[in-house]
């Protein structure tokens, strides 16, 4: 048995969240290996939006067990929250998710030195979420972290106030006007860890071993997307984890080669949220549209996110990097109407055409080359087999194949878990 990725090959927002929670039914175990609640995973079924931050999507499906795992980060008074929002639907949370004792905690001092840290780079700001999690993650390496199983020992508050007086002289020496009562912050976080602590701890390493051994089929959820990995992304612009497929091994403590099928989820055009460089973004009414019809908003912020083209050498770089074996193509419907579309299959690089993603790619330096292709004017939102593609779509994904060399599985054409084409 082996363990599924599903990845997002973009800048995050590709719809993973749909897809996780469209395919659970496939699987026993649902594990979140990176990232925090920076992350929103937006699930649409029975005319109601979820929107996950840090619970894995698999947590509306009875039958699977959802595994927060090592990599994670998590902030537990954003946790009880998610885990407040559920309440109506009577969902035995105990039962259905268990957290890895490896995964480290944002403290709100994390949240704080966010803040400051992004108020004191002023026009070279990473656009965070502020959420914590780039503090978070440098406390994590600078082995200096909180961890959920830090929560079962009984010194754990002395190295909170530890923590917490060093990050508040952190704070300081940033010196920008940070205005926050940690006393209040604190009454509501701790609060929050007992939320946290009614749910049961695991070595989940161990569980995935011994949960491969009894032949379980388990979904390694991603968040984020591959262009914001720490390593591989356009940094500094990323976020402070590895979101590409090495970061599921040691996110959740399992070997490469128990690593099965790594389904990448890409846009049928290209969105980001936050600053940093973006070769096809598009700035004007062709770009306001996929805005608006994609309703582009983020779902942990409600930042207008950036729109443009669908870029084939960012997405080919991705596929080689997490090794993807399907992908999966969201918001198809999102493209009807428009006349023609453009795919960007190199990039001018300095004068000289190139197919890769180059080191620097400050948007002084790169213009991308694109293919125009027929865009096709049918509402796909109705669609439910692949016969009623109109031809200028199956065009649209016959390219993307021969140019990636991996096969379209899915596309989604809407919101909905209904809305959704397999291949
Ligand atoms: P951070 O991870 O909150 O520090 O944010 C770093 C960068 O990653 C910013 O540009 C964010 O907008 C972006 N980012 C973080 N999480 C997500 C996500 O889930 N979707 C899209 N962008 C994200």
């Amino acid at each position: 048995m082996a363990v599924d990725l599903l990845l997002g090959l973009q800048w995050g927002d590709e719809g993973k969240g749909k897809i996780v929670d469209v395919l659970t039914r496939n699987y026993d175990i649902i594990a979140r290996f990176q990232g925090g609640p920076n992350a929103g995973h937006t699930l649409e079924f029975d005319g109601i939006k979820h929107v996950l931050h840090t619970i894995p999507s698999g947590i509306f499906h009875e039958n699977a067990i959802n595994i927060v795992g090592n990599g994670v980060v998590i902030d537990p008074v954003i946790f009880k929250k998610e885990i407040d929002n559920l309440d109506k639907f009577n969902i035995d949370i105990p039962s259905r998710m268990f957290i890895s004792r490896k995964a480290h905690l944002i403290l709100p001092t994390h949240r704080l030195l966010d803040a400051a840290s992004e108020a004191a780079k002023g026009k070279a700001k990473i656009g965070s979420t502020l959420k914590g999690i780039g503090p978070t993650y440098m406390d994590k390496t600078g082995r200096n972290g909180i961890r959920v199983g830090d929560l079962e020992l009984d010194d754990w508050k002395e190295k909170y106030r530890a923590l917490a007086d060093k990050h508040e002289a952190m704070i300081r020496f940033y010196d920008v006007d940070i205005q926050y009562n940690l006393k209040e912050l604190e009454v509501e976080f701790f609060a929050a860890i007992e939320t946290l602590k009614s749910l049961k701890f695991i070595d989940s390493e161990e569980y995935l071993q011994q949960a491969l051994k009894s032949e379980k089929t388990i979904l390694a959820e991603g968040a984020q997307g591959s262009l914001l990995d720490i390593d591989f992304g356009t940094y500094p612009y990323v976020t402070s984890s590895n979101t590409t497929a090495a970061g599921a091994c040691t996110g959740l403590g399992v070997a490469p080669g128990k690593i099965g099928e790594v389904l990448g989820i890409f846009k049928a055009y290209t969105t980001r949220v936050g600053s940093g460089p973006f070769p096809t973004e598009l700035f004007d009414e062709v770009g306001e549209t996929m805005g608006r019809v994609g309703n582009e908003f983020g779902a942990t912020t409600g930042r207008k996110r950036r729109c443009g083209w669908l870029d084939l050498v960012a997405l080919r770089y991705a596929v080689q990097v997490n090794g993807v074996t399907q992908l999966m193509m969201m918001k198809a419907d999102v493209l009807s109407g428009f006349e023609s579309l453009k795919v960007c299959t190199a990039y001018n690089y300095r004068g000289e055409t190139i197919e890769h993603l180059p080191f620097n790619i400050e948007e002084q330096n790169i213009s991308p080359i694109y293919t125009e292709m027929k865009g096709w004017d049918k509402d796909l939102t109705n669609i439910t087999s692949e016969s009623d593609f109109p031809e200028e779509l199956t065009a649209y994904i016959d390219f993307i194949e021969k140019e990636l060399e991996v096969p379209v599985k899915i596309v989604s054409v809407g919101p909905d878990r209904k809305q959704t084409i397999m291949r």
